[in-house]
């Protein structure tokens, strides 16, 4: 999948699909279900490595993910995701940033913020970086919005939520994250702009949906938002395999003749 036929989707009125894997053993997965696209999340600081929030999570952690899933990756568009600190500080650490996910194997990167990022995405779209951007409940801000709080339920923020969409489509971003935000607001930015909407906590009016992997699948419940639907319960079935084998084991019963080398 390439940036052009990303975009494409939306002109031709078909829905973007879009998951987070953080390894090669989940991309194949997610690859092979025709998933379009694979966002390696700033997430993983949460689901990978057990932190509260992604604030913590570096450069160098987000090289090696990147690469794990690129590597991997034969269909599926592959965005790394910019980690806080790795592109706020000025334009020049953004550039360098994003050109190593991209020398790692990721074809785009993404990074949270609207108008106050749009040097950012037109310094890398100008040396050939194609940028998504992501507004709304953007978690490496979470200490500013006081939680995990849904945004642009007030006139004002959701004035200036319409406004960071424009300037990051002006800025060149090739699509747009929107997360937490009513989806009355959802719909007229999606209308608004020629780039591709990805919802998650958007309503059902983007041009795409993205949902973390771990929580599509069930395995991940340490907190689970509202806009989350899974669609396996792969915790409890981990779970059951993991008694049955401990089981098993106690009783003698595992390994059996059939498991057995003669
Ligand atoms: O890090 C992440 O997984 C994300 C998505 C939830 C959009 O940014
Ligand atoms: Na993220």
């Amino acid at each position: 999948m390439t940036i052009p036929e990303f975009q494409q989707h939306k002109s031709q009125g078909k829905k973007l699909t879009v998951v987070t894997a953080y390894d090669a053993l989940f991309t194949r997965i997610v690859e092979q279900a025709g998933i379009n696209a694979i966002l390696v999340g700033d997430s993983l600081g949460v689901v990978v490595q057990g932190q509260a929030n992604t604030i913590s999570v570096t450069m160098e952690e987000m090289l090696y993910h990147t690469g794990l899933v690129a590597r991997a990756a034969q269909q599926a568009l592959v965005i790394g995701d910019m980690p806080f600190m790795s592109y706020q500080a000025s334009k020049e650490d953004a550039l360098r940033n994003a050109g190593r996910l991209i020398q790692v194997g990721a074809q785009a990167v993404k990074l949270e913020g609207g108008q106050a990022m749009a040097d950012r995405v037109e310094a890398m779209t100008a040396v050939g970086i194609p940028v998504m951007g992501h507004i709304g409940m953007t978690p490496q801000s979470v200490n500013q919005y006081g939680g995990y709080k849904v945004q642009g339920k007030a006139k004002d923020r959701a004035t200036e939520l319409m406004a960071d969409a424009k300037a990051l489509e002006a800025a060149g971003a090739f699509g747009i994250v929107l997360e937490a935000i009513p989806a009355a607001l959802a719909k007229g930015i999606t209308a608004e702009l020629s780039i591709p909407t990805i919802g998650i906590g958007a309503g059902p009016h983007c041009d795409g949906q993205v949902l973390v992997l771990y929580d599509l699948l069930g395995l991940f419940d340490d907190f689970v938002p509202k806009f989350v639907k899974p669609y396996a319960h792969l915790k409890t079935d981990a779970l059951q395999a993991l008694r049955q084998f401990k089981e098993e084991v106690e009783l003698g019963r595992f390994p059996s003749d059939a498991e057995s080398y003669h």
